[in-house]
C-alpha cells in the first residue's frame, strides 16, 4: 500500500494534490512520501521481530539526504557502494557503525575514508580486494570488520542485468571457495571476520531463490565455524521485487520473506543484516510529468511529456514498466486508446511505453509514474542538458522540495574552456 490516492479526482501524495507540487516545483519532479517510506521501513521491523537484526537500507535506490535521514530517524542502518553514497549516509547523520559498505571494486581510498568513520561491516568480494584492505587497515593501526560476500550459485530469475548469484556473474566468491577465503581473511593482519554476505539479484518476484540461497548459506556457516571463523553476523542483501503493475500479481510480503530468514538461518543465533531498496523506495515515489504535445502519427499517436529516458532510464534500460497515470482522474466512462508515452530526448529509446492503453490527455495535462521512488532520481543523467529533476518529499499535508532542480548557470558552470581554443595559432603540422 501506498500513499498515492485519487481524491475528489485528483492524485495525492499523502494529503497534498499532485498540482501544487507541480506549480510550486515545475515538472518533471519526483514526489515522495514520508509516511509510506516509513511503512515500507516498519515491515522489515515486523517480519524480522525477535531476530537481533538491522535493516540496512540501500542507499542506490534513492539517495536523496532527506529520504536517507528520515529512514536513519526511523532506525534504519545504510548500505552504501561507494565514498559518494558513504557521504550522503554521514551527511544523513548515520554513524559509520550502522553503514555496511558493499560494492565489488572498493578502492583503497574508500576503504580509508570507511575506517576512519568506524564503518560497521566491509562486503568482501574479491581476493585482491581482501589483501588491500587488509594492507590498508594496517597501515592505519586499525581493524577492518569484514564479511566476504559469497555467490551461491542461485538463479535468482529476475531481469538479466540485475541478476547478481549466478557463477558467471561479477559478484562475490564462489560458494565453494569460501572456506579458503576464509581462512586467508583469518590470517591477514587488519582483518577481523564478522560474517557472511550473500546478495543474489534484485527485482525478485518469488522466495524460492532466496530461500535456496539462504540454505547454502547457512551450510556455510556451519563450516566455517567449525573452522574456527566467528560467525555473529549474517547479511543476506537486498533484492525483494515491487508490482509495478496494478494488474500484476503482488511480489511475496516482507513478512513471508522474513518467515524464509527464520526457517533457513534462523537457528545460528546471527545477527541479521538485510539491505532492502527497491521494497522500500519504489512504490513510495512517483515521477511527476507533464503533456507538452499529442501527436497524432501514421497508425499511432504520441504522447510527448517533459519528462524522458534521462529523468526515468528504467524503461529503457531494463524495459521496465511503469503505470502511467492521469493526475485528474478521467471521467468513468471516458474511453481508452492506445498511445506511445515518449520523452523530447532525440533517439528511439526515449520511450516510456508503447501502445499504452490510456484515457484523452492534451498539452498540460499533469501524468505520473508510479512506482519511480527507486533508481529513478538516483539513475537520472543530464542527457540532452536537461537539467535534473527536482525531488520533493510529502508530509502529511506539507511538501518540501529535498532537492531543487539545477539552474543552467549552475550546469555551464561545471564545464571549463581552456584558454588556448580559439588563441593558439599553430597548425597541427607544426606542433610535432
Ligand atoms: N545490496 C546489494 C549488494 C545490491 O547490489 C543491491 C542492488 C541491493 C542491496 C538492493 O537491492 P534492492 O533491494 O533494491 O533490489 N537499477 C536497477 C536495480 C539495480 C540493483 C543493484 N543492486 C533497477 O532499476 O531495476
Amino acid at each position: 500500500m501506498d500513499h498515492f490516492l485519487y481524491r475528489d479526482g485528483v492524485l495525492h501524495a499523502e494529503d497534498v494534490p499532485l498540482p501544487e507540487i507541480a506549480a510550486a516545483a515545475g515538472t518533471p519532479t519526483y514526489v515522495y512520501s514520508a509516511a509510506t517510506l516509513a511503512r515500507h521501513l516498519g515491515l522489515f521491523a515486523e517480519a524480522l521481530a525477535g531476530l537481533p537484526h538491522l535493516v540496512c537500507y540501500s542507499v542506490k535506490a534513492n539517495s536523496n539526504l532527506a529520504v536517507l535521514a528520515h529512514m536513519a530517524a526511523l532506525g534504519a542502518g545504510m548500505d552504501v557502494v561507494s565514498g559518494g553514497e558513504w557521504r550522503r549516509a554521514r551527511a544523513a547523520g548515520v554513524p559509520g557503525e550502522r553503514i555496511v559498505f558493499s560494492g565489488v571494486g572498493k578502492t583503497r581510498e574508500e576503504m580509508a575514508l570507511a575506517l576512519e568513520g568506524g564503518v560497521r561491516q566491509f562486503n568482501v568480494e574479491s581476493e585482491p580486494e581482501l589483501r588491500a584492505l587488509s594492507e590498508v587497515a594496517a597501515a592505519m593501526g586499525r581493524t577492518a570488520p569484514v564479511a566476504v560476500r559469497v555467490n551461491p550459485d542461485v538463479d535468482a530469475r529476475t531481469h538479466a542485468k540485475i541478476a547478481t548469484g549466478k557463477s558467471e556473474n561479477k559478484f562475490g566468491i564462489p560458494i565453494a571457495r569460501a572456506r579458503e577465503v576464509y581462512a586467508e581473511a583469518a590470517a591477514l593482519p587488519g582483518i577481523a571476520v564478522v560474517g557472511i554476505d550473500v546478495h543474489i539479484g534484485s527485482q525478485l518476484t518469488e522466495l524460492a531463490p532466496f530461500e535456496a540461497a539462504f540454505a547454502k548459506v547457512a551450510e556455510l556457516a556451519h563450516a566455517l565455524r567449525a573452522d574456527g571463523h566467528d560467525i555473529a553476523r549474517l547479511d543476506l542483501g537486498g533484492g525483494l521485487g515491487i508490482p509495478y503493475a496494478s494488474t500484476n500479481d503482488a511480489p511475496p510480503l516482507p513478512f513471508d520473506y522474513g518467515g524464509v530468514i527464520r526457517r533457513t538461518v534462523g537457528a545460528l543465533g546471527c545477527e541479521i543484516q538485510i539491505e532492502p531498496g527497491r521494497v522500500i523506495a519504489g512504490n513510495a515515489g512517483i515521477l511527476l510529468a507533464r503533456v507538452i504535445y499529442l501527436k497524432r502519427g501514421e497508425g499511432r499517436d504520441f504522447l510527448i511529456l517533459d519528462a524522458a529516458m534521462n529523468d526515468l532510464v528504467r524503461p529503457t534500460l531494463y524495459d521496465a514498466w511503469h503505470d502511467i497515470v492521469p493526475v485528474r482522474a478521467p471521467e468513468p466512462d471516458a474511453p481508452v486508446a492506445p498511445v506511445d508515452v515518449v520523452g523530447p530526448v532525440c533517439e528511439t529509446g526515449d520511450t516510456f511505453a508503447r501502445g499504452r492503453m490510456l484515457p484523452p490527455l492534451a498539452a498540460g495535462d499533469l501524468v505520473a509514474f508510479r512506482s519511480a521512488g527507486a533508481y529513478g532520481a538516483t539513475m537520472a543523467s543530464e542527457y540532452n542538458t536537461r537539467p535534473l529533476a527536482a525531488e520533493v518529499l510529502v508530509h502529511d499535508d506539507h511538501f518540501d522540495v529535498v532537492r531543487a532542480r539545477p539552474s543552467y548557470e549552475d550546469i555551464l558552470a561545471r564545464d571549463t574552456i581552456p584558454a588556448w581554443i580559439g588563441r593558439d595559432p599553430s597548425p597541427p603540422a607544426r606542433r610535432r
